[in-house]
């Protein structure tokens, strides 16, 4: 018996990372899993693993960029299993459409390029703003649980991440909005603002080593968290029973970084 049993999940970014050990423990929790992600033999990896386990997922790769495949990722996903009851919209786009990158490199505010505006944006808040409008009919009939991503880059205005800034704090409007909006059918929609060790993170770092090492350094309890260790059961709890009465919130995944 797990806290998600027969419950239907779609994680979008679940090709690594934090969407990757999403999909895993929610599908070790009992529920059916949608991995949707960028490419295609990431997704099918993920697959693999978590049916090697002997629970139960399905692949839809899926460019969050593209609002027809998020809606095609939606109805795949009712074709499959009947309904949605939780959409975990963990995916960003870096760089462009035509260069895209695995992370942001620090720009100054005033060269920010139009392109890397348009596609941070498309892949970031109209990717949650699609994923939530696709799944709705489905979660307004049964209720549902959302969770959207944001970032503490965007919260405190880290310098050269013009572009992932704004598109961050929009997803947190967007969040406040549907929460307020579609309470009265018991969807809750919230915002998970993580500090978890990927490939992001580590690319990231790579581009702003110590502005990055400092941050760890502000870390109280002294370490960078494991997306599955650590991230892991916090995305459960939210999804789970006892979550239903949380709603428009943002939290903060982070060993105490940043406080509020
Ligand atoms: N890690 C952190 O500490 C941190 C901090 C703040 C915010 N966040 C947020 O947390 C979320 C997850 O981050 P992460 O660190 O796990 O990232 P990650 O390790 O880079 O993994 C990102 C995943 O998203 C997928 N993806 C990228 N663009 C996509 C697109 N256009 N369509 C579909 N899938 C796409 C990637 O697919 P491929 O396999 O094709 O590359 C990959 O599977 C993001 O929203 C990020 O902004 C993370």
């Amino acid at each position: 018996m797990g806290v998600l049993d027969g419950k239907v999940a779609i994680v979008t970014g679940a090709g690594r990372g934090i969407g990757k050990a999403t999909a895993k423990v929610y599908a070790r929790e009992g529920a059916k899993v949608v991995v949707a992600s960028r490419t295609p033999a990431n997704v099918q990896k993920v697959v693999d693993e978590i049916t090697a386990e002997g629970f139960i997922a399905i692949g839809v790769p899926t460019d969050v960029g593209k609002k027809d495949e998020m809606f095609n990722m939606v109805a795949k996903t009712v074709e499959a299993f009947g309904t949605v009851d939780i959409l975990v919209n963990n995916a960003q786009g870096f760089g462009t459409e035509e260069n895209p990158r695995a992370s942001t490199i620090p720009t100054p505010l005033e060269d920010t390029d139009d392109a890397e505006w348009d596609y941070t944006f498309r892949t970031g808040a109209s990717a949650t703003l699609w994923g939530m409008q696709a799944v709705f009919p489905h979660m307004k009939v049964n209720g549902g649980r959302i969770i959207n991503f944001s970032s503490g880059s965007g919260i405190e205005g880290f310098p050269g991440n013009t572009c992932y800034n704004a598109t961050k704090e929009a997803i947190r409007a967007l969040t406040r909005t549907a929460a307020r909006e579609w309470g009265k059918y018991g969807i809750s929609v919230n915002t998970v603002n993580p500090s978890l060790k990927t490939d992001a993170w580590d690319n990231w770092m790579a581009n702003n080593t110590d502005f990055v090492e400092g941050l760890k350094d502000k870390m109280p309890l002294g370490f960078l968290g494991d997306a599955e260790e650590h991230g892991g059961p916090w995305m459960v709890w939210l999804a789970s029973k006892g979550g239903e009465y949380v709603t428009g919130m943002t939290f903060f995944l982070n060993g105490g970084r940043y406080m509020n």
